[in-house]
């Protein structure tokens, strides 16, 4: 972990630890340990519909979704996302899906996932646990997502804190995937792509 940006050495090290745990502690049930377990990482937009399509895939495959916002809530029970608590946040995602995968759990990487220097740090988790990667791209029309965004606010159940006036800030930071992905416009049907993936997944 010595030379990545996210990572630096000393004290810290405990907070992780702890964090790490108390992830662990909240995930509820996990699908049954594989062989041969697959990294599944979504990215996209607030609003495009990640978390929607998340639990659609995980309804064909043995899967545990991590969704980086409700992380967030275990650890930050009101959470301010400064720089630095995102920073915790995403140290403590990145050990516990490497100990989630060396298990031989599958997972879905519920985030954003904007940056390809940033999604580097995956493809390096699952390139160096030889484990199956799929990468899915998850886009929605502007209008589709504006209107959709309102609607959620209103809905308690969610666990994004994102309007539409964070996914205007982030728009800029959409980096192109420079790896074979699966693209997904969630305004439309997204079964073929669904079915694409459980194919892969199983072969
Ligand atoms: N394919 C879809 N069909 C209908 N509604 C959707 C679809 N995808 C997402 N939504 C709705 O749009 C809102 C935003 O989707 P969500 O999955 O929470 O987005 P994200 O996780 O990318 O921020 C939610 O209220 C969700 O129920
Ligand atoms: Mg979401």
């Amino acid at each position: 972990m010595g030379g990545n940006i996210l990572y630096s050495r000393g004290v810290e090290n405990t907070q992780l630890v702890s964090d790490v745990q108390r992830l662990i502690e909240n995930l509820g049930q996990l699908p049954e340990p594989v062989a041969e377990p697959v990294f599944i990482v979504v990215s996209g937009l607030p609003g495009t519909g990640k978390s929607y399509f998340c639990s659609q895939l995980a309804e064909r495959l043995p899967v545990i979704i991590l969704e980086s916002d409700a992380l967030r809530k275990t650890l930050f029970s009101s959470p301010g996302y400064s720089s630095q608590e995102s920073l915790r946040l995403f140290r403590a995602c990145h050990l516990l899906i490497e100990r989630l995968l060396k298990k031989g759990v599958s997972l879905i990487f519920d985030a954003t996932n904007l940056s390809e220097r940033y999604r580097e740090y995956l493809y390096s988790i699952a390139e160096r646990l030889d484990v199956k990667l799929v990468l899915v791209r998850v886009e929605a029309p502007p209008g589709v997502v504006y209107e959709r965004l309102k609607a959620r606010q209103e809905n308690s159940e969610t666990k994004s804190d994102a309007d539409w006036k964070v996914y205007q800030r982030m728009k800029p930071s959409v980096q192109k995937i420079r790896r074979n992905y699966y693209a997904v416009d969630t305004s439309r049907d997204t079964t073929p792509v669904i079915d694409k993936i459980v194919r892969q997944v199983s072969r």
